[in-house]
């Protein structure tokens, strides 16, 4: 099932990012959500309300079409494996020069059902049972050449099933193990000392713990510290544990969640600093919208 995206509505809410880019004041936006990467914006329509991602600019057209193909056959591919997925349309303009602005756009979904704040506000026989079901989506999708960014921000409760939201990235590989990503237009975003080095010596392993079960519930049990639930981590633990062969340890959580932290930091504080070199010292537009500094 899918939907008809609001496309001069879309017009409009880009022009608006535009000047908020500009001028680096983001007030006039609506700000739905926060990844790592992106911000999520809300368009209000006479079609209803939308979740909209926008993705780094497309050099051309035909990097635009790679991703759009990426981006169907991952969807696909989730649901092939029995995932609930938001229902996701891509929208896209073409720059007088060529470059392509595009969108994901998924229905909004209530907020409050959120995961991440369901484990907040329902209680421990709600968390246990939300968990169970988590691990029989995560164990059924996941494999080699499909991968799940799997944190609890990433899922919505709609009526008992779990829906997952986080789709922008497409994690897939070939048989050889490359990722079909364009990795270097996904990391774009990133200042320029550091695209290389990452591109080059982390994207393998930024990657590779998305593509096995074991790798994605580590990195959702990590991210618990950082949405102040890691309350949760012993109870969680015990019940994934009870289907890996290679138990995951609380010590083990913790240390992957400082090193993530830390990671994420640095991107963060780098990319601070390579927006202030735009504006300030070559007067230049700073392309990307980036998420406010998070508590860590
Ligand atoms: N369809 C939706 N309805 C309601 N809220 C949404 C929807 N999609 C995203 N959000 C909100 O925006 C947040 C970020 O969205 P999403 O996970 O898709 O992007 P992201 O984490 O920035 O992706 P990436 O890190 O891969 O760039 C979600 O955690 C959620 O709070
Ligand atoms: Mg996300």
């Amino acid at each position: 099932m899918s939907f008809t995206v609001p496309h001069s509505e879309l017009a409009q809410l880009e022009d608006r990012v535009r000047t908020a880019l500009r001028t680096t004041d983001g007030s006039a936006l609506d700000v739905l959500g926060y990844g790592e990467v992106t911000l999520v914006l809300r368009l209000r329509s006479a079609a209803g309300t939308f979740a909209c991602k926008r993705l780094p600019v497309f050099p051309d057209r035909e990097r635009f079409e790679r991703y759009e193909t990426g981006l169907d056959a991952y969807l696909r591919r989730l649901a092939d494996s029995g995932l609930d997925v938001a229902d996701t349309e891509l929208w896209h303009t073409t720059l007088p020069s060529g470059r392509v602005t595009a969108y994901c756009v998924q229905r909004e979904l209530p907020p409050h059902r959120l995961c991440s704040r369901l484990l907040h506000t329902e209680d421990d026989i709600w968390a246990k049972d939300f968990f169970s079901r988590f691990l029989d989506q995560v164990d059924r999708a996941v494999e080699p050449t499909l991968g799940l960014d799997a944190q609890a921000a990433n899922w919505v409760d709609v009526g008992g099933k779990l829906v997952y939201l986080d789709v922008t990235t497409p994690l897939m590989r070939d048989a050889r193990g490359r990722e079909l990503l364009d990795v270097r237009l996904f990391f774009s975003s990133l200042p320029w000392v550091l695209r290389d080095a990452v591109r080059v010596s982390m994207s393998k392993s930024i990657f590779d713990k998305f593509y096995e079960t074991r790798g994605v519930l580590l990195d959702f049990l990590g991210n618990l510290y950082k949405e102040r639930l890691h309350d949760l981590v012993p109870v969680f633990l015990e019940q994934a544990n009870a289907r890996l062969s290679r138990p995951i340890t609380a010590e083990e959580v913790a240390a992957y969640y400082r090193d993530d932290a830390r990671m994420w930091e640095l991107i963060q504080r780098l990319r601070q600093a390579d927006r202030f070199w735009h504006h300030r010292i070559r007067r230049r537009t700073y392309p990307f919208l980036l998420p406010p500094r998070v508590e860590r």
